[in-house]
């Protein structure tokens, strides 16, 4: 199985994109990096805990960033709730606690402990990534792969018109992330994520009832959101395809291009761009996924919450 490092800012779809890396055998999940986002720092990993506690496994979670690297925070209750994970374990009281250190220096001490094995699977603001590139230049060269959830190249964004949550949040930290010479680095953007979504037929598919009905619950708000704006029936699934593609790549398929991020512009921060002609001449710094097959997702989904 793959060593696995999740960065989260759980979140709805974090949880979801958890729950499915810890029950896959396929991970080997090293532990979770929480960082600021969706919610505080704090409620974040709260959450986290809450999450591995559900699932019943034992594997360490540790704090990040509290805030974007220049940037003030930027929460997202109106999609996620008060608590981030729409109040579904909102009395439960987690015996897990976040373990000593610091995300960024975990996914460093992680990627030079196990050279070349590691695989980063993003789901939030890139911030712990952008520190620790920042603090060890090196782990580009040993990282076996980093696939985020983050960015959109031909759709619209959903925070500002042209920019997606998780790059408008921290489009610095992004940028450094994309320009720090990762030999894979896959971008797992609106653009595939918007086509996949998790209905209440699929979750009534969920053979285990504390999990069926954890998601359930705390993706009700979630989905009522998304169909108010976007007339979508289901939670859309950003987040989990990002930790799916990391378990099957050939759910989606991908192209490599040169993209980079706005971070100077008042109308279009955090908009990643994509150079699909080239008309730069730079070379192709990331794997940008294009199609995605919604149903293999859901296929792969039951079968690893299933087992
Ligand atoms: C991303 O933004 C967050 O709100 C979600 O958790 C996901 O990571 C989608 O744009
Ligand atoms: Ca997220």
């Amino acid at each position: 199985s793959k060593k696995v490092i999740l960065d989260v800012d759980t979140g709805v779809d974090d949880a979801i994109g958890i729950l499915l890396a810890l029950k896959s055998r396929q991970m080997d999940v090293l532990g979770i990096t929480t960082v600021n986002g969706n919610v505080s720092l704090e409620a974040a990993t709260v959450n986290t805990c809450k999450i591995v506690e559900l699932v019943g496994v034992d594997v360490p979670v540790i704090m990040g960033a509290s805030s974007p690297l220049i940037r003030t925070p930027y929460f997202e209750h109106r999609i996620h709730g008060e608590d981030g994970i729409g109040g579904a374990l909102k009395d439960m009281n987690p015996q897990k606690k976040p373990d000593e250190g610091f995300g960024p220096d975990f996914i460093i001490n992680s990627i030079l402990s196990f050279p070349g094995e590691v695989t980063l699977v993003m789901t939030a603001p890139l911030t712990n990534l952008a520190l620790a590139v920042k603090k060890c230049p090196e782990i580009t060269r040993f990282v076996k792969e980093v696939i985020f959830m983050g960015g959109v190249v031909k759709d619209f964004g959903n925070v500002t018109p042209t920019a997606e949550y998780n790059m408008y949040t921290d489009p610095e930290a992004a940028k450094i992330v994309f320009h720090a010479g990762f030999p894979s680095l896959t971008l797992v953007g609106l653009d595939v994520t918007r086509k996949v979504l998790l209905t209440e037929e699929h979750m009534d598919a969920i053979q285990n009832p504390v999990l069926a009905s954890y998601i359930k619950e705390s993706t009700k708000d979630y989905r009522q959101r998304y169909f108010e704006r976007n007339h979508i029936h289901g939670a859309v699934m950003h987040d989990p395809l990002a930790v799916a593609v990391a378990i099957d790549t050939n759910i989606v398929s991908k192209k490599k291009y040169y993209v980079d991020v706005e971070t100077s512009s008042e109308l279009c921060d955090g908009q990643t761009v994509c150079d699909f002609q080239n008309r730069l001449g730079k070379p192709a710094n990331l794997d940008v996924c294009l199609e995605v097959d919604d149903k293999a997702f859901i296929t792969l989904f039951h079968e690893v919450i299933n087992s």
